[in-house]
């Protein structure tokens, strides 16, 4: 089975740090994916645009060079690579100078067809301001233009408050598409799905069934190239602020009426705004902080974060586990156990929902141990879904429990590729869909209950705990949620 191709309407889309690494090893990937699949209409333009001066010829080398690095052998097809490469362009521009703004304002002026125009800053966020405003100055905002951004939107509320002030100074809200590319992930929009689209899950998704969820990013990557940028976040804001928490609102939100993007967007930010406050009171009890030390991962040695660290001192977290709880009737007592972390045992994300022991047992002893039902969503890899079920173990012998899982995988089912976030969202930025976009409110919503938890860290000195590279974090994230007498569901 394979998903059907509808090619959208022409666009131009000018990518700020056109020759960065997100444009490298995502956006121009994604986009070429989508060339490969039919769905970019002429005369399409994707114009790189940084600082770095660059010819049109020079920039489709660039390109051509990063769809060889990060395509499969099979998905790179030299003709379909050329085609593709005639769509780039490339203008030297700098944000903070007028230095070249009017030759992208040549190469946009298409004679007032209005096209669709998005702007990607896969830049800075320091100088999304410089350039939201000269594209402002520069008269390039058209009816039909959109503006997308990445994360990190702020390091707290405070600036992220500044940050979208600074960007709203110039885009309305409908024009702004903020990505968290979580919500691109195939397996994530497929937990709306299950959730809406089955009579089975609705009724029992409550604290009245529902005994705890557990959400899992674990990564086995450790700092990569990102020292300047990580060890000034850390992994509460690198990931929960953001991905992990928009996790959380998609399996706790409350029905929308519509998949209309404010319909969805209300009901997340409800969920955000119902979470219960850690401070310092509580902040010790609900949190864990790790940082990894040498150790092994994807069988090799690795260094531990210190001495991958230029100066090797920092009190940056890498691991994160938190027991969060929402205020609210829906889910009253049901906590919501998250953790990430880098350099972990492997790559795997997934989201498992433990329903409530059956309330009283006709099986005697023999019949051993009856197991909480599990529904367990596998973001990567092997995306998938499993739901365990108690039955009774096949032969003569007596009635005996066992537990097993029906079990869908989706390579397994559909013989489709499974397609990058960023392929979805930058074409639904073409197609004027926010549904999977972060709403204003809702970042600051997420900062709002971010805040007070760093500022308790800092309050008390809490410790980050060391980990083992290749390991599942500090023992101290055992303790958290054995403490309450579950278990992490640790599967690779
Ligand atoms: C990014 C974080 O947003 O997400 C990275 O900044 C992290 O630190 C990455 O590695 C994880 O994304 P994925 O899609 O590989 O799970």
């Amino acid at each position: 089975m394979s998903s059907q191709i509808i090619p959208v309407e022409p666009f131009d889309y000018v990518v700020f740090g056109g020759n960065g690494d997100l444009a490298e090893r995502k956006l121009l990937p994604a986009l070429y994916q989508r060339q490969l699949a039919g769905q970019l209409s002429d005369p399409t333009r994707i114009i790189g645009a940084s600082r770095t001066p660059m010819t049109h010829e020079e920039y489709r080398k660039f390109a051509t060079d990063a769809l060889k690095e990060h395509l499969k052998a099979d998905e790179y097809q030299e003709a379909q690579v050329k085609a593709f490469v005639s769509k780039l362009f490339y203008v030297s521009v700098d944000a903070k100078s007028d230095s070249g703004w009017d030759k992208l304002k040549a190469l946009l002026d298409d004679g007032g067809k209005e096209k669709v125009r998005a702007f990607y800053l896969a830049v800075a966020p320091a100088i999304f301001g410089d350039i939201s405003e000269r594209i402002r100055d520069n008269k390039l905002i058209t009816k039909q233009t959109r503006i997308v951004v990445e994360k990190p939107i702020g390091r707290d509320l405070a600036s992220a408050l500044e940050l979208n002030e600074t960007i709203g100074k110039v885009f309305k809200e409908e024009q702004i598409f903020r990505i968290d590319h979580y919500l691109g992930k195939e397996t994530v929009q497929n937990l709306m799905a299950l959730r809406f689209a089955n009579a089975l899950y609705e009724p029992l998704w409550n604290a009245q069934y529902i005994d705890h969820v557990q959400i899992t990013v674990a990564e086995s990557v450790g700092l990569e190239s990102r020292a300047g940028y990580y060890d000034k976040a850390g992994a509460l804001r690198d990931m929960v602020q953001n991905h992990i928490l928009q996790l959380v609102c998609l399996v706790a939100m409350e029905t929308p009426s519509s998949m209309a993007a404010d319909a969805v967007r209300d009901e997340k930010l409800k969920v955000l705004r119902a979470l219960k406050p850690i401070t310092a009171e509580n902040v010790e009890r609900l949190t864990v902080r790790g940082q990894y030390r040498a150790g092994a991962s994807s069988g090799g040695a690795v260094k531990g974060y210190l001495d991958e660290l230029e100066g090797g001192v920092s009190n940056t977290e890498t691991f994160v586990a938190i027991k969060a709880e929402i205020g609210n009737w829906r889910w009253a007592g049901v906590p919501f156990y998250i953790r990430t972390g880098k350099r972990m045992t492997g790559r795997m994300s997934e989201i498992v929902i433990t329903f409530k022991q059956i309330p009283h047992s006709i099986f005697d002893a023999a019949a051993g141990r009856i197991e909480s039902n599990q529904l367990i969503i596998r973001l990567q890899p092997d995306e998938g879904v499993k739901q365990s079920l108690m039955i009774k173990d096949p032969g003569p012998g007596g009635m005996r429990l066992r537990n097993v899982s029906l079990d869908m995988s989706f390579a397994e089912a559909f013989a489709a590729r499974n397609a990058d976030a960023y392929e979805r969202l930058l074409l639904d930025v073409i197609r004027n869909n926010q549904t999977l976009f972060m709403r204003r409110d809702e970042v600051e919503a997420a900062w709002k209950w971010i805040d007070p938890i760093l500022k308790a860290w800092d309050e008390t000195g809490q410790k980050v705990q060391g980990y083992t590279a290749g390991t599942w974090g500090p023992s101290q994230s055992i303790a958290l949620i054995e403490r309450d007498g579950r278990t992490w569901h640790e599967v690779i």
